[in-house]
Formats: structure tokens, C-alpha cells, sequence
């Protein structure tokens, strides 16, 4: 169980995490981050961002269900909370990022949509410990489809 896991002691080490996975992501990969509210999903993906170099903006896309950054790469940042069901993905036509081959697809809130997301998925799942530490697991996509 903690085989793949770390503790983080602040948003900035969440972050710096972040950055370090970007190098293992090349186009078409898609990372799909689980945890509760104020569990650091965003700040992780404000790392993923920055390393893959886009000096923009990153912030939870929680009106729109989607935003696109063009950076480097095209980044497309899902935020799932709202969602009622993957129905409402298919407004978006979700397809294309999630299983396109051009940019990297980040969405947080993943579990909300598990039967919408590619084989391949990287989940990582975001774990509150206490005001300042978060442990983070990451897992294949089957880590999202048992419940706890
Ligand atoms: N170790 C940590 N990792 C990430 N965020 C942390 C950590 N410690 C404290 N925080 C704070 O928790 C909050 C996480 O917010 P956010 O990334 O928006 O969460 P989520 O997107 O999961 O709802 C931020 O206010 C951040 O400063
Ligand atoms: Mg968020």
C-alpha cells in the first residue's frame, strides 16, 4: 500500500512533486488526481504545468469543466467536481482529450468519471494528513474503481 507513496510538508513540496512527474509525461499521457477539497490536486497540477513549461495561469477550471493551456504542449486541466455523470463530459467531447494523442490531459476529480478514463490513466491519489502534510499514492487505474 505504501509502496508508491510520499508525504509532502507543504504546497510548495506538492508542487515541486508536480514538476518532477511532468518529465515522465509526453504527449498524449493523461493524469487523473483523486483527494478531497483543499487536498493540493491543483497545486499539484500547477507543478505538472510549470514543468511542462507553461509560465501561465493554472488555476481549478470548476465553471468551465475545461481549460486548455498552449504552451510547450497543449495542456488540457479537467476539474470534474460538478460533473453529474460522464454524460456531461460528452459535452465537451471529452474523447479528444482523453484519449487524443497531441497534448497531456491532467483532471482532478478523476474517480467521478471512472468509467470514462483511458486504460493508461496515471492516477495519483491525494491524502489530507494534517494542516500542512499530504500523502501522495500513485497507482494505475484500477486504484480509482475500488472503492474504500
Ligand atoms: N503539503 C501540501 N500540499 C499541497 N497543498 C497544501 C499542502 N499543505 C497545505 N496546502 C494547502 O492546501 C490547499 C490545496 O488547495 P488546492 O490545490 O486548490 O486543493 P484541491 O485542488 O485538491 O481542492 C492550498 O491552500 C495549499 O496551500
Ligand atoms: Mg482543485
Amino acid at each position: 500500500m505504501d509502496k508508491r507513496s510520499l508525504v509532502t510538508r507543504s504546497a510548495e513540496e506538492t508542487s515541486a512533486f508536480g514538476v518532477a512527474l511532468a518529465a515522465a509525461l509526453s504527449p498524449g499521457a493523461v493524469v487523473g488526481l483523486v483527494g478531497p477539497l483543499g487536498a493540493g490536486k491543483t497545486v499539484m497540477i500547477q507543478g505538472m504545468c510549470r514543468g511542462l513549461e507553461y509560465d501561465g495561469i493554472v488555476t481549478s477550471p470548476t465553471f468551465s469543466l475545461i481549460n486548455i493551456y498552449s504552451g510547450q504542449i497543449e495542456i488540457y486541466h479537467f476539474d470534474c467536481y460538478r460533473l453529474n455523470g460522464v454524460h456531461d463530459l460528452e459535452d465537451v467531447g471529452y474523447e479528444e482529450y482523453f484519449f487524443g494523442e497531441r497534448g497531456i490531459c491532467l483532471i482532478e476529480w478523476a474517480d467521478r468519471v471512472a468509467d470514462a478514463l483511458p486504460d493508461d490513466i496515471l492516477i495519483a491519489r491525494l491524502e489530507i494528513l494534517s494542516e500542512k502534510e499530504r500523502k501522495i499514492t500513485i497507482g494505475p487505474l484500477a486504484s480509482v474503481k475500488i472503492r474504500y
